[in-house]
């Protein structure tokens, strides 16, 4: 049976840390959440980070729009965010409405309050290896790995999903740790085959249910990024968790493994903007 690696015990370790540092150095940080529209999810989202924020003693901002905004309107509030000396960290939760471009809003967030690292220099950055913000899901898979004393050097690591988000930076940052890295996504020929040969498989493709057993090698550590609703509405990942826990030498949750471990690394980066903007 594989060790369920426990994402939010870890985080809750992470996050008093953090608090610890905050109140040490005495330190105000802030971080500002602009949600726009209604998704449930997404609203779900920013209450766990607002949450978060307290936890680790940094004060949450929240600045709701209303689907209808314009592109304009909502640059407008990111440049005076990007202005507000109070505010050390900026993140636009995503899915934003189709009418808005999230590239342009991404590029329109300060360098030095990117907490999220999703402009396109900051995952330039990281593709150098010399970076300051972490991209968060990536960088709490990095994470639980090192808890874990999980080595990938010299290891094959599968990563299922491509996106700027999460597979493209993890890709990267597995390489930096001297893995063999192999990306799959919705074109590859036989995904089965490239997955068996993982020693570290990271599923992020948000298809629930994708990766069972027979994709698996024996003693794989198996990381699940997948945040999706099965039919009941129930939170599932992209693993079939039962099956592949039987093969697999650890695996994280869904949910209580990746989730809680990007928000701790969301607040890391809420304490290293601010430290750059000293
Ligand atoms: N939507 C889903 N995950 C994320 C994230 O990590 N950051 C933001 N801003 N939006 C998201």
């Amino acid at each position: 049976m594989a060790k369920i690696i426990d994402g939010k015990s870890l985080a809750t370790r992470i996050k008093a840390e953090i608090k610890a540092e905050i109140e040490r150095d005495k330190l105000n940080v802030g971080l500002a959440v602009v949600i726009v529209g209604n998704d449930r999810a997404s609203e779900i989202y920013v209450k766990y980070k607002k949450d978060d924020c307290a936890e680790c003693g940094i004060q949450s901002f929240e600045y709701a729009l209303p689907e209808y905004v314009c592109l304009e309107d909502l640059l407008e509030l990111i440049e005076e965010l990007n202005d507000d000396e109070n505010i050390n960290g900026i993140l636009v939760q995503q899915p934003l409405p189709r009418h808005i471009d999230a590239v342009t809003v991404n590029e329109t967030i300060s360098p030095f309050k990117d907490v999220d690292a999703f402009r396109a220099d900051s995952l330039g950055k990281i593709a150098l290896g010399d970076y300051d913000f972490s991209p968060c899901t990536p960088a709490g898979i990095m994470e639980m790995l090192h808890n874990e004393n999980i080595s990938v050097s010299g290891k094959e690591c599968v990563v299922i999903g491509r996106s700027a988000i999460v597979g493209k930076p993890m890709a990267l940052m597995l390489l930096h740790e001297d893995a063999t890295v192999t990306i799959c996504h919705s074109k590859t020929r036989d995904l089965g085959e490239a997955a068996r040969r993982a020693d570290v498989l990271v599923a992020a493709a948000g298809c629930p249910g994708l990766v069972g057993a027979d994709m698996v090698k024996e003693g794989a550590v198996v990381i699940d990024v997948g945040m999706n609703r099965d039919e009941s509405g129930k939170l599932c990942g992209d693993v079939k968790f039962a099956e592949v826990s039987g093969k697999a030498s650890y695996i994280t949750p869904v949910p209580g493994g990746v989730g809680p471990m990007t928000r701790a690394m969301l607040m890391k980066n809420a304490l290293m903007a601010k430290r750059l903007q000293l």
